[in-house]
């Protein structure tokens, strides 16, 4: 018998949850356990890379995966679901041939092997990342290329957009904008090889471009995240290197050449807002940044709380991703820098020991000194596990709630809804997908946000992979 409660999961559970989801469906949701609160209205966006193989032969990576986006209709205590792939050209073309015709980033190679993939440094724009609705357009994010626009009401992808004008053909959009709660969408674009170009951009409500501003800094950047506050941006450059090489060769990816050195520090660069100010630089040994929780201006300077990993987490040689040893690899942790301005120092502190991934907040408090994170995170509080668990952190107590699936539920990133006439910062719901290994099927699960507790289960009756990030709008998009 295996031992649940040391492991809470086991391989094959987890590995279960990597099977391409190739149905697209609509319907209303008809199996829920509890109730959808009347008062839940809006729409959830997902993005999932569900494509995870092309005629039975997998990707070396689940990032390689074509971006598949759920939408979730809540309105009137009932909820519809839909989910479509986008249709990038590249998987148009190789559903049609029924064969990888593209390289991946993290190692998917094409059909013909070594020879056939040597030299050829075309990818493909998988727009699997994150998906936003802003301006009036819904758009799935990949941070190598142009977004793709999608219909809201019926996820049907329109083509490549340019944001007006703002981008152009074989630019680069960061998969990570933030939301100024004065009502602006900042991100970035990244130009990298011996040195970098970090391009801000800041747009209105409108979805029309406020202002842009890009500052060079020396050295490879692999950026994936930033944060904001109001007046500064706020990018971690790991200590890694490229060799690019083997992607040169066909052997390997380019996200495979990306040498993480762990004896070096870790460069901050605060880029303040106003677009003229020179960018500052801070050093610290950090560990491996993707994702931040989010930041905030003191008097002496600023505090970002970040998920950093000891090391990079690479898949191993020859392994199958789905055979990832937990073990084998740092935890991410939630930590936080505090930059001084005056000495140029910074002081880091550990928050949260457990395995986390996928912080998220209150959306009002983006940039100002919030309370609560909403993490996914392990079922157990040490070692290096999937995510299978809900924690709350409150910043001020340094208390802890938990919400877990474990041991057949897999859960992906946190969503918070403010509720309606919200009386404080917590006063809302917690929205997460759930794939339940038990039924191999996935859940959305509705949590109280003030203590975790379960308010509704939607049973899907169909699975969806492990996805990554995804948005809400107060807007509505239902069948009429
Ligand atoms: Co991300």
């Amino acid at each position: 018998m295996l031992n649940l409660e040391k492991t809470a999961y086991t391989q094959e559970d987890w590995a279960q949850g990597y099977q391409s989801q190739k149905n697209e469906y609509e319907y209303w949701i008809e199996n829920i356990t509890g109730e959808i609160p009347w008062n839940l209205a809006g729409t959830l966006f997902r993005n999932i890379p569900a494509m995870l193989d092309v005629n039975g032969v997998s990707v070396r990576h689940p990032f390689d995966g074509d971006g598949m986006i759920c939408s979730v209709g809540f309105r009137d205590g009932k909820a519809f679901f839909r989910n479509r792939y986008v249709r990038t050209a590249g998987f148009v073309a190789e559903q049609a041939a029924n064969k990888f015709l593209f390289r991946g980033v993290f190692g998917t190679a094409k059909a013909g092997g070594w020879l056939a993939n040597a030299f050829d440094i075309k990818l493909k724009n998988i727009a699997n990342t994150h998906v936003i609705y802003w301006g009036g357009k819904l758009l799935a994010l990949w941070e190598a290329a142009e977004p793709h626009r999608l219909l809201p009401e019926t996820l049907e992808t329109v083509g490549l957009d340019y944001l007006d004008g703002v981008l152009q053909p074989g630019d680069a959009f960061a998969a990570h904008p933030r939301i100024d709660p004065a009502g602006r969408l900042v991100n970035f674009a990244l130009k990298t090889g011996l040195s970098t170009t970090v391009k801000i951009f800041e747009f209105d409500r409108s979805g029309k471009l406020e202002t842009s501003y890009e500052h060079v800094v020396p050295g490879f950047a692999f950026i994936h995240d930033f944060a904001i506050t109001p007046n500064y941006c706020i990018f971690f450059q790991n200590p890694v290197g490229f060799n690019p090489l083997p992607f040169l060769f066909g052997m390997k990816g380019a996200g495979e050449c990306v040498k993480f050195k762990a004896e070096e520090a870790t460069k901050i660069l605060v880029i303040p807002r106003n677009g003229t100010d020179p960018v500052k630089v801070f050093e610290s040994k950090s560990g491996f940044v993707f994702h931040h929780a989010n930041a905030f201006e003191t008097e002496s300077g600023l505090l970002i709380d970040s998920i950093a990993y000891g090391s990079f987490p690479e898949v191993e040689p020859n392994k199958d991703f789905r055979e990832t040893n937990f073990d084998r690899l740092d935890p991410g942790q939630l930590w936080r820098f505090q930059l001084d301005f005056a000495s140029g120092k910074v002081d880091r502190e550990l928050i949260e020991p457990r395995c986390c991934e996928f912080p998220t907040m209150n959306s009002a408090q983006v940039g100002q000194d919030g309370r609560y994170y909403y993490l996914g995170a392990a079922a157990n509080e040490t070692g290096n596990a999937p995510l299978q668990a809900i924690i709350k952190i409150d910043l001020q107590t340094k208390e802890t709630i938990t919400w877990s699936a474990a041991p057949y539920g897999f859960v992906s990133e946190p969503q918070f809804i403010a509720k309606p006439q919200a009386a404080s910062e917590d006063d809302g719901w917690v929205v997460t997908l759930v794939y339940q290994a038990d039924r191999n099927a996935t859940d959305i699960v509705i949590l109280e946000a003030k203590d975790l507790t379960v308010v509704a289960k939607l049973h899907l009756p169909h699975h969806l992979p492990f996805g990554l990030h995804g948005s809400w709008t107060d807007k509505i998009f239902l069948p009429s």
